[in-house]
């Protein structure tokens, strides 16, 4: 008997979540702990409300929503997250979100006779202003109190201090443990964000493995001098330093392996007079191989390269990473109940790793986790153009919705977690 999700309310959330942080160009800027971030939260604690759902909510900011049944017990979550790059797309993590809401709601109304609960979760921080995967991040591995202390968000912005702001109490944010309620599995939907199910003609991605990736702040210290009496040759010019490192970013991937990727996002230089030489040039480096080994040689070979650029050019060098978050496998018993539902609703699909970061590789180090990738239109995300056909975003959440009534309504001995039963 397959379930089906309640495709005009869906449609109803995805819309309105879309409409919070986008502006006039059409990109949508929520970043975590803004304002834009909390109206959402409102909208998110509201459709629970409506659903009579209760939803708790941990230090750091991550939810949870479900019938409030004793946390204790092992339970099926879902869910994904609701922040956004700046200047981003209406579906990156907002088609998790309100499927697994959505998922919660429809096996309430159906009244199946569960054997565990299922939650929708809401990870804060995933697209990592502060740090990547923060949320998820926090439940899996925990974060000191000095680091949650030093994290920067990309406007300058202390992470304690935005979430004071927005009114969180950040003592106990300092204070949180890796806090977690038994996980018995986990499901995430998110969009493909990439060409290959559209190039393909596929409706449903089975996703293997989650690739793996770091991030660090390189700073270049180097002298303010005036553009124009300065010769060239006497300059400690940072800027210089910064564009020899970017200029062989490609390059280092490249000797690195086949699959490595290497993104300078974001670039600031100090005091940024158009005729003063740079004094501080800070700039952030996200790596990427799906293995843990080529991720760690990224980073060494970054490092080494931003030391001798600054070396070449007469400057300082500060090299500030963000603990590399580890490629993960995804669970093959969950990835056989995706394949077996989508199979079971007729839906085309196909196995395929992902080459962008989730929540899920964090998760699923507390318990067995899968995802189901849907097509992006394009193959574009973190773009206001991020786009997918509705009849996507509809099969997408029915292959979840029968996923997790499948894990929630299984006996546990199919699916032995370390938190069995
Ligand atoms: O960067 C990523 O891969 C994800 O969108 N946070
Ligand atoms: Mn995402
Ligand atoms: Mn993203």
């Amino acid at each position: 008997m397959s379930l089906t999700v309640n495709a005009a309310r869906l449609k109803e959330d995805l819309q309105t979540l879309g409409g919070i942080g986008r502006s006039p160009g059409g990109g949508i800027t929520r970043t975590s702990f803004s304002a834009a971030d909390a109206d959402a939260r409102s909208w998110y604690a509201a459709r629970c409300r409506d659903a009579g759902l209760s939803l708790r909510v941990d230090a750091l900011g991550n939810m949870l929503a479900d019938d409030g049944s004793d946390p204790s017990v092992p339970a099926v979550w879902s869910g994904s997250h609701i922040d956004t790059v700046p200047d981003g797309g209406a579906f990156d993590g907002a088609v998790g979100v309100v499927a697994a809401l959505e998922a919660v709601r429809r096996l309430a109304e159906e009244g199946l006779a569960l054997q565990r609960p299922l939650r929708a979760a809401v990870f804060a921080d995933e697209e990592g202003n502060y740090s990547p995967l923060f949320g998820s991040s926090a439940l899996a591995r925990g974060y000191g109190r000095d680091r949650l202390a030093s994290m920067v968000g990309r406007d300058g912005d202390r992470l304690i201090d935005a979430m004071s702001t927005a009114g969180w109490d950040v003592d106990s944010a300092l204070d949180v443990a890796v806090h977690r309620d038994p996980v018995f599995a986990f499901v995430e939907l998110h969009i493909e964000q990439g060409p290959k199910l559209e190039a393909m003609g596929t409706e449903i991605g089975v996703v293997t493995s989650i690739i793996g990736l770091g991030e660090a702040v390189v700073e270049f210290h180097g002298r303010a001098d005036h553009a124009g009496t300065m010769p060239m040759t006497e300059r400690h010019d940072p800027l210089r330093a910064a564009a020899d490192l970017i200029a062989a970013l490609a390059s280092i991937a490249a000797s690195t392996s086949d699959a490595a990727v290497v993104t300078c996002g974001r670039l600031e230089t100090r005091p940024g007079g158009a005729n003063v030489v740079p004094s501080l040039v800070r700039l952030t480096l996200d790596f990427r191989d799906p293995d843990a080994a080529n991720v760690a040689a990224l980073a060494v070979r970054l490092e080494q390269h931003a030391n001798e650029a600054a070396r070449t050019h007469g400057v300082g060098v500060t090299w500030l990473p963000d603990p590399v978050i580890p490629p993960m496998q995804l669970d093959e018993r969950v990835r056989s109940t995706i394949s077996r539902t989508a199979a079971e609703l007729g839906r085309s699909m196909t196995a395929i790793p992902s080459g962008a970061g989730h929540d899920s590789q964090n998760i699923a180090q507390l318990a067995p986790a899968g995802m189901i990738f849907i097509p992006s239109r394009g193959g574009r995300s973190h773009c206001p153009e991020e786009d997918t056909d509705w009849p996507d975003v509809i099969n997408g959440a029915n292959v979840l919705l029968n996923t997790l009534a499948e894990l929630a309504t299984r006996p546990s001995a199919e699916l032995i977690t370390d938190q069995s039963d």
